[in-house]
C-alpha cells in the first residue's frame, strides 16, 4: 500500500498534490511519501517480531539523508557499500552499532574509518579482505567484528545484474569453503568473529530462494557452534521484491510470507540465542516514491507515438539498464481521452532513453504531468549528469505538508569541481 493516490482526477502524494509540487519546486522531481515509508518499515518489522531482530536500510536503495534519519528515527539500522555511505547514516543520526559494512572492494581507507566509528559489523566477502581488515584493525588499535558473506549457490532467479547468490558471481565466500574461512578468521589477531551473513539477490519475488538460502545458513550456524566458534547474529541480506506493474500481475510475496518463509529454517535462531539482521531496500523504498516529470512535446512517427519528457535516463537509469517497467500515470486524470499506445523518452541523445515502451497510457500533452511510479529506490541514488544534466530535487511530502530534502542541482554546482590547467 502506498499514499498515492487521485482526488477528484488529481494525483496526490499524502495530502499534497503533485501538480503544486511541480508548480513550487519544478520537474523532474524525486516526491517521497513520509507515511508510505513508516508504513513499509513497520509492515516489515512486524514480519520479523517473532525473533529479536534488526532491520539495517540498505543505503544505495535511497541515500537521502532525511530518509535515513526518518527510517533511524523509528528504529532501523544502515547497510552500507562505500566511505561515503557511512557519512551519511552517521550524519542522519543512525548509530554506528545499527550500521554494517558490506561489498567486495573496501580500501583500507573505508575500513579505518568504519573502525574508528565503531560499526556492529563487517560483511567480509573474501579471505584477502579479511587479511587486510585484521591488519587495519591493528593498526587503529581494535578489534574488527567480521561477519562473512557466504555465497550458497542458490539460484535467485531474478535479472542477471541483480542475482549475486550463484558461484559465478563475484560475491562472498563460496559455501563449500565457508568452514575453512572461518577457522582463518578465528585465529587472526584482530578479529572477532561475530556472525554469518548472506545476500542472494535483488527484486526476488519467489520466496524459495531465500527458503534454499535459510536452509544452507542454519547448516552452517549449527556446525560453527560444534566448532567453537559461536556467533551472535545471523544477517539475511536484502532482497525481497516489489509491484512494479499493476496489481495482479507479477506479485511478490508479502513481508509476512516473507518472513514465514526465512524463519521456517533457522530454528538456529532460537536455539543459539542469535540476532537476525535483515538488509531490504526496495521493499521499503521502491514504492514509497515517484519520479515528477513533465513531458515538453508529444511528437509522431510513421509508426509510433513518443512523449518526450522532461526527465531522463539520467535520472532514472532503470528502464534503460534492466528493461524494467515503471507504472506511468497522468497527474490531472482526463477522463474524457482516448487510450493511446505510445513511448515515454527522455531528451537525451541515446535510443536507450526510455521510460517506456509502447504503453497503452490516456493521451498525453504538452505541458502536462506524469508520475513515474515505483521510483523510490535505486531511483535517485543511482542518476548521474550524463549530458550535463543537474540532478533532480527530492521532496519528502508529510500529511499535507511538504519538505525539499535534496535542492535541485545547478550548473554551477556541477562544473565546482572542474578547472582548465594553464598548460
Ligand atoms: N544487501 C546487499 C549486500 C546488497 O547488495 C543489496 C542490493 C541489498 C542488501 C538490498 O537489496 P534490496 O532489498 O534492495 O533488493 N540497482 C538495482 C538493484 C541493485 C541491488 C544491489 N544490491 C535495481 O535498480 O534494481
Amino acid at each position: 500500500m502506498n499514499h498515492f493516490e487521485y482526488k477528484d482526477d488529481e494525483l496526490y502524494c499524502e495530502g499534497v498534490s503533485l501538480a503544486k509540487i511541480a508548480e513550487e519546486c519544478g520537474t523532474p522531481a524525486y516526491v517521497y511519501s513520509h507515511a508510505t515509508f513508516t508504513r513499509h518499515f513497520q509492515v516489515f518489522d512486524e514480519a520479523l517480531a517473532s525473533v529479536p531482530h534488526l532491520i539495517c536500510f540498505s543505503v544505495k536503495a535511497n541515500s537521502n539523508i532525511a530518509i535515513l534519519n526518518l527510517l533511524g528515527s523509528l528504529g532501523c539500522g544502515a547497510d552500507i557499500v562505500s566511505g561515503g555511505e557511512l557519512v551519511r547514516a552517521l550524519r542522519a543520526g543512525i548509530a554506528a552499532d545499527k550500521i554494517v559494512f558490506s561489498g567486495v572492494g573496501k580500501t583500507a581507507e573505508e575500513m579505518r574509518s568504519a573502525l574508528e566509528a565503531g560499526i556492529l559489523s563487517f560483511n567480509v566477502e573474501s579471505v584477502a579482505e579479511l587479511e587486510l581488515l585484521n591488519t587495519v584493525a591493528g593498526e587503529v588499535g581494535k578489534m574488527a567484528p567480521v561477519s562473512l558473506r557466504i555465497n550458497p549457490d542458490v539460484d535467485a532467479k531474478t535479472h542477471p545484474y541483480i542475482s549475486t547468490g550463484l558461484q559465478k558471481n563475484k560475491f562472498g565466500i563460496p559455501w563449500t569453503r565457508a568452514e575453512e574461512s572461518y577457522q582463518r578468521a578465528a585465529e587472526m589477531a584482530h578479529i572477532e568473529v561475530k556472525g554469518v551473513d548472506c545476500h542472494i539477490g535483488s527484486q526476488l519475488v519467489d520466496t524459495k530462494p531465500f527458503v534454499a538460502a535459510s536452509e544452507k545458513l542454519a547448516i552452517l550456524v549449527d556446525s560453527l557452534f560444534e566448532q567453537g566458534i559461536p556467533i551472535t547474529h545471523l544477517d539475511v541480506g536484502g532482497g525481497l521484491g516489489i509491484r512494479y506493474s499493476e496489481p495482479g500481475e507479477d506479485e511478490p510475496p508479502s513481508p509476512a510470507s516473507y518472513g514465514e518463509a526465512l524463519l521456517g529454517p533457522l530454528t538456529c535462531l532460537r536455539k543459539h540465542n542469535i540476532k537476525l539482521l535483515c538488509e531490504p531496500g526496495r521493499v521499503i523504498a521502491g514504492n514509497a516514491g515517484v519520479l515528477l516529470t513533465k513531458v515538453l512535446y508529444c511528437k509522431e512517427s510513421e509508426v509510433k507515438k513518443f512523449a518526450i519528457t522532461d526527465a531522463a535516463f539520467n535520472d532514472l537509469m532503470r528502464p534503460s539498464l534492466y528493461d524494467a517497467y515503471h507504472p506511468i500515470r497522468p497527474v490531472a486524470k482526463h477522463a474524457d481521452r482516448e487510450m493511446i499506445v505510445s513511448d515515454v523518452v527522455g531528451p537525451i541523445c541515446e535510443s536507450g532513453d526510455f521510460f517506456a515502451r509502447d504503453r497503452d497510457l490516456v493521451e498525453v500533452r504538452a505541458g502536462e504531468l506524469l508520475s513515474i511510479g515505483s521510483a523510490g529506490a535505486y531511483g535517485f541514488s543511482m542518476s548521474s549528469n550524463y549530458n550535463s544534466r543537474p540532478r533532480a530535487c527530492e521532496i519528502l511530502v508529510k500529511g499535507s505538508d511538504y519538505h525539499v530534502i535534496r535542492k535541485r542541482e545547478t550548473v554551477e554546482q556541477m562544473l565546482e569541481n572542474e578547472s582548465i590547467p594553464e598548460l
